[in-house]
C-alpha cells in the first residue's frame, strides 16, 4: 500500500500522463519512498548514475537499459555517469576483448541517448556536477555520496544506479534519510591521534571507521585540515568497508554527548598490515577515486625522466586526462612507461594478466580480492611510485 503523499501532478505522472517511462520511474521512487517511510517526493538539482560497467552489470544491465531506451527515457535534470569497464579509446591496451568493448559502448550510448553526460567518472564533482551546500541531489556511487554529503554539505542518500536513474528522469527523490535535517546529526565521535601523513592514511582512517561503525555518522577530530584529495580517500574507503554516507570533520552541531572512540597510530598501521602480497607486485594502480590533476602532477614529477620497472596504471576522468595532456603531465608519465586510462576504474575494469596489485587507495585494496580476484597491498602514493621505479616492494 502506498503511504507517501504525492501532489496531483505526481499522481498524473505515476498514472502515465507524462509517458510510460516517467510512470515507471515514479513507480520505482514510490516503492523506495514507501519502504523507507518517506513523507513526500522532493525535487533534485542533479543526479549521478552508477551501473555502467559491463563487467559488473552484464547482460542484465543491457536488457534494463534497452527497456528504458525503447520507452524514450530522458533525463530531466543534469546527470553524470560513473566509470564503465574500459577506456573507450585505449581498450586494446587494457587487454580487453572487442566483444566486451562493443557491449560497453552500447551501454554508454543508451545513457547518452537519455541526455546523460558520459563523464564516466566517480568524481562527478570534479567534472561539472558539483552540488552546492544544502542542495538535494540523487547520487549513486558510494564514494561520491560520502564526499558530497560531508565535504560539500549537499544532500543525498546512497542511491542505487536504478533509483538515481529514476530521479534523473523525474527530477525527484523520496524525502527520507539524509535529506532530512534530524537524520544528519553525528552519532559517534572519533578522536584521531594517529599522524595522517598522506592521502592514503586518510583512506586507511576511513577504512577503519567504515569497518567499525557501519552506517554511523562520525564526527572526526584530528586537529588537522581535510584537503580535497584527502577527503576523497577518506570518503571512498569509509563507504567501502562500511556504509558511511556522511561524516563531519572537526566540528558538528549537537556533538556534546557522543560516545568517543580513539584511533591511534597502531590501529591505523593495522589497516596497512591487513593487506599484503605473497609475491612482488605485478601492477601499481593509482586513481581510486579517479585522480585529480594535482595527484597526476605529483606522479608526473616523480617519474619524469625515469622508467618504471613495474607497470604503473593511473585512472582518471577523460576531462582530467585531457588537461593532463595539455599540461604535459600525461606525456611525462607515459614516457616513463606508465599509462593513464580514463572512462573506467581499477575495480570495474577486467584487469587482465595480473595476479596482484599495489595501490595507494584503501578502497581499491579492499575490493581487489573480491572484484578482481587479485591480492592487494596498500602504500602511500610516494611508496607506490617508488616501488614502480625500482621494481620491488
Ligand atoms: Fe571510483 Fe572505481 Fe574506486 S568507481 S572510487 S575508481 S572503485
Amino acid at each position: 500500500m502506498r503511504t507517501m503523499y504525492l501532489t496531483n501532478e505526481e499522481e498524473k505522472a505515476l498514472d502515465g500522463e507524462h509517458g510510460e517511462v516517467v510512470s515507471l520511474a515514479m513507480r520505482i521512487l514510490c516503492a523506495l519512498g514507501d519502504f523507507f517511510e518517506a513523507d513526500r517526493l522532493i525535487p533534485v538539482q542533479s543526479a549521478h548514475v552508477s551501473g555502467v560497467s559491463y563487467k559488473t552489470g552484464g547482460e542484465a544491465l543491457l536488457t534494463t537499459l534497452r527497456k528504458f531506451s525503447s520507452m524514450k527515457a530522458k533525463a530531466l535534470v543534469p546527470t553524470t555517469l560513473n566509470p564503465g569497464g574500459v577506456d573507450l579509446e585505449r581498450w586494446r591496451e587494457m587487454g580487453v576483448e572487442e566483444e566486451f568493448f562493443e557491449k560497453q559502448k552500447k551501454i554508454i550510448s543508451f545513457y547518452t541517448d537519455m541526455g546523460i553526460l558520459a563523464t564516466c567518472s566517480c568524481t562527478p564533482y570534479e567534472a561539472g556536477n558539483l552540488p552546492a551546500r544544502g542542495a538535494h541531489v540523487a547520487f549513486a556511487e558510494s564514494s561520491a555520496v560520502a564526499f558530497i554529503n560531508s565535504y560539500l554539505g549537499a544532500r543525498t542518500n546512497r542511491e542505487s544506479g536504478l533509483s538515481a536513474l529514476a530521479s534523473a528522469i523525474t527530477g525527484k527523490t523520496p524525502c527520507y534519510g539524509l535529506h532530512v535535517d534530524g537524520n544528519r546529526r553525528p552519532t559517534v565521535k572519533v578522536k584521531v591521534t594517529a599522524s595522517l601523513e598522506s592521502p592514503t592514511h586518510y583512506g586507511a582512517l576511513g577504512y577503519l571507521i567504515g569497518k567499525n561503525f557501519g552506517d554511523a555518522i562520525p564526527l572526526i577530530q584530528s586537529g588537522r585540515p581535510l584537503p580535497l584529495v584527502e577527503a576523497k580517500h577518506l570518503s571512498s574507503a569509509a563507504a567501502a568497508s562500511g556504509a558511511i554516507a556522511l561524516y563531519y570533520w572537526g566540528e558538528a552541531p549537537g556533538d556534546s554527548d557522543l560516545e568517543k572512540v580513539e584511533v591511534d597510530g597502531r590501529s591505523l598501521a593495522e589497516v596497512f598490515e591487513l593487506f599484503g602480497l605473497s609475491e612482488e607486485p605485478e601492477v601499481i594502480v593509482l586513481g581510486c577515486p579517479h585522480y585529480s590533476i594535482h595527484e597526476m602532477r605529483k606522479v608526473a614529477e616523480m617519474v619524469e625522466g625515469r622508467w618504471v620497472k613495474t607497470p604503473l596504471w593511473i585512472f582518471t576522468s577523460r576531462q582530467v586526462r585531457h588537461l593532463g595532456e595539455q599540461l604535459g603531465l600525461v606525456q611525462k608519465i607515459e614516457q616513463a612507461g606508465g599509462k593513464v586510462f580514463c572512462d573506467t576504474c581499477p575495480i570495474v575494469a577486467p584487469l587482465k594478466g595480473f595476479r596482484n596489485l599495489l595501490t595507494d587507495s584503501a578502497k581499491a585494496a579492499h575490493y581487489a580480492p573480491s572484484m578482481n580476484k587479485m591480492e592487494s597491498a596498500l602504500l602511500s602514493t610516494d611508496g607506490c611510485v617508488r616501488v614502480a621505479l625500482r621494481g620491488v616492494q
